[in-house]
């Protein structure tokens, strides 16, 4: 379904759109986020303050930066502002883009569409191109949205693209041919890094997916929220986007890679100048424009992305060696596939444990926060966020082991 009767026809099927889902993951962390001591659900890296970037800068600068910063947003006007975001914000976006662009394509302001958070990106992108009827083809485990979203926009059409710990998370190219042959999808929607389980596919394996996406005419949307965040990897990708195919999404934000998840501040990046006026036209019905203090934070702080970057992978390399040692000394117990990007690890639990009971009495009664696999639709395995402060990884996993020692499940 598509061109002039796409309103209609969506208009015409509300009455009988599927139910959207509860969003399990964000359940379950809005009910124990607040009042916990250890968290090990977070997915952003240690989170930052604006004095925290002012002190990247030279330190006889650093008075003079932060009163201009400072008077220009306590005398800013505030009104609806920059609405499609400002220049100097697209610009620096731009940029991250294009660090390791090899392609004759380089990502312009142009190229990009600003929104509130990956989250509001990526909802755009689904409420953009998803009519009823349309089928869809999305990875699992993802993060939810990712398969919630266009399983309702799609009215039911979403086809699942499972990864396995089995096959070390990597892509079985052969199985996403067969299911797009099947199904005939208009899109297909991918996670690089993903979470919940840190895995990267590399540019070889991307290219190979695009190919076929290409063959086939589909778009092809890549959640990139925890680009670049490649901490330990020794062969990262570049975007989706600088691959040279057209029909492709890249969505990022603030939150994650650059620390900044309360600017609320994501974008959506395509070469696609017809689609790029879609999204800006349907856009136009659920965010006007950005905050403008958010905008001009967010370029602010992207001017400065290097030094958060160089900041971050230190945190995520340290958090990970205590994973590490943690898993080692599990003696089999816990298993699991040690990301080499983003922020979270999918751990394996290898005995008869509930993980959502265990992550419930973890949270209650130890006020430790990590994420059952369940939430997931993976029982048996939990999510465990490393990018949060040293303190915080180090006194959950403490407890945890406790926890798992009371149990008599952890062999000394
Ligand atoms: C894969 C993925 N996409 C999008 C989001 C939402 O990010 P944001 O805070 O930028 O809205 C998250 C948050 O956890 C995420 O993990």
């Amino acid at each position: 379904m598509s061109g002039g009767n796409t309103s209609a026809a969506r208009r015409k099927n509300i009455e009988i759109a599927m139910i959207q889902e509860d969003f399990d993951v964000e359940q379950f962390m809005n009910k124990y986020e607040t009042g916990i001591k250890y968290n090990l659900g977070e997915t952003c890296v240690d989170s930052m303050s604006i004095k925290d970037i002012i002190k990247f800068f030279p330190e006889d600068e650093q008075q003079s930066v932060e009163k201009q910063l400072h008077d220009e947003v306590f005398n800013m006007k505030l009104v609806y502002g920059w609405i499609e975001g400002s220049d100097e914000l697209k610009t620096n976006i731009a940029k991250i883009y294009n660090e390791d662009n090899k392609s004759e394509l380089k990502v312009t302001k142009e190229n990009i569409i600003i929104t509130n958070g990956a989250i509001g990106a990526n909802f755009l992108c689904f409420y953009t191109l998803i009519n009823p009827g349309d089928k869809i083809i999305a990875v699992e485990p993802s993060y939810q949205q990712l398969t919630s979203v266009p399983n309702v926009f799609s009215d039911g059409n979403l086809v699942k693209f499972p990864i396995l710990d089995s096959e070390g998370y990597q892509p079985d190219l052969d199985k996403l041919k067969l299911l797009i042959n099947q199904h005939k999808p208009k899109m297909l929607i991918i996670n690089n890094p993903n979470n919940p389980t840190g895995y990267l596919w590399n540019n070889d394996q991307i290219a190979e997916i695009i190919d076929i996406c290409k063959s086939n005419d589909m778009y092809i949307m890549c959640d990139e929220v925890y680009r670049p965040l490649y901490h330990s990897s020794t062969n990262p990708p570049t975007s989706i986007v600088n691959f040279g195919y057209k029909k492709t999404l890249s969505t990022g934000s603030m939150s994650k890679a650059f620390s900044f998840a309360g600017l609320r501040l994501g974008w959506i990046v395509s070469h696609d100048d017809s689609l790029i006026k879609d999204l800006a036209s349907k856009r136009d019905y659920n965010t006007i424009s950005i905050s403008m203090i958010d905008d001009k934070f967010s370029s602010f702080i992207l001017s400065n992305y290097k030094k958060i970057l160089a900041r971050n992978y230190v945190i995520c390399q340290n958090n990970l060696k205590q994973i590490d040692n943690f898993i080692e000394e599990s003696k089999g117990l816990i298993t699991w596939i040690r990301p080499v990007a983003g922020t979270t690890a999918f751990i394996k639990f290898n005995d008869n444990l509930i993980t959502m009971d265990l992550s419930i009495e973890l949270a209650e009664k130890h006020k430790v926060l990590m994420v059952p696999g369940e939430c997931f639709q993976y029982p048996g395995y939990a999510r465990v966020g490393f990018g949060n402060s040293v303190e915080d990884i180090k006194g959950g996993l403490e407890v945890l082991k406790n926890v798992l020692i009371e149990k008599g499940v952890w062999k000394h």
